[in-house]
């Protein structure tokens, strides 16, 4: 049997990342695809509740290492989860993943080669759809604020960063997020078809970073 695809979703706050992953599996489930959805961080596990209590508290003191890790600690946890539905042909569609975790923490000036140690070793994703929206959509959108890290000036400079990595990896798309919901979604889900192909066609092994 042919693995299912890895694919991840990134993109600032609030630029319609979870209604589009959730919309995504359902399309791709209407096309006879075997899809599931997971989002980092994976706030149900013990370091994802750590994270959780960090983000929603904007006093929570806990230095800028410590919670990159324990960012970098929900993905390995599940590590072992993703290869196995990925082996049993189910295509993963992911919302945000290590690039999420060296844009937020490098836009606090922290180095991007250290944030990117101990991320290597993790799945590498087949693709990854990049939401850009511009800044203006993105403060209209409801709920911008209320979490730690959404405030313009960090936004700013993780699209920033997001934009390097589109221009420097290898499976980045940039997806125009600024149009109606309908005409993004077709754009993932076209592009998202095309890589589970790719992946059935090649018999593609997995990738590490
Ligand atoms: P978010 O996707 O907004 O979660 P939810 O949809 O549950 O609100 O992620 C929460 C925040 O965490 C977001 O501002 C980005 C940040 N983040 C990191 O700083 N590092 C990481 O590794 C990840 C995955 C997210
Ligand atoms: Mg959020």
């Amino acid at each position: 049997m042919t693995r299912g695809a890895f694919i991840v979703v990134e993109g600032v706050d609030r630029c319609g990342k979870t209604s589009q992953t959730m919309k995504l599996v359902e399309s791709l489930q209407q096309k006879n695809i075997k899809a599931e959805r997971m989002a980092f961080p994976d706030r149900t596990t013990w370091t994802g509740q750590v994270i959780s209590n960090y983000l929603a508290d904007k006093n929570c003191k806990l230095n800028d290492q410590a919670i990159h890790l324990l960012f970098t600690a929900n993905r390995w946890e599940n590590v072992e989860k993703m290869k196995e539905k990925l082996s049993s042909g189910i295509t993963l569609v992911v919302d945000r993943y290590f690039y999420s975790g060296v844009a937020f923490s490098a836009a606090k000036g922290m180095s991007i080669d250290w944030c990117l140690q101990p991320e290597i070793g993790l799945l590498k994703p087949d693709k990854v759809l990049f939401l850009r929206i511009k800044s203006d959509t993105q403060k209209s959108r409801p709920g911008f604020g209320e979490e730690r890290y959404e405030t313009s000036v960090m936004q700013q400079k993780v699209n920033k960063i997001y934009d390097k990595f589109s221009q420097s990896e290898d499976n980045w798309k940039i997806i125009d997020a600024n149009s109606s919901f309908d005409e993004v979604h077709e754009d993932l889900l076209n592009n998202i078809v095309e890589s589970v192909q790719n992946v059935a066609n090649s018999n593609a092994p997995f990738k590490y970073l």
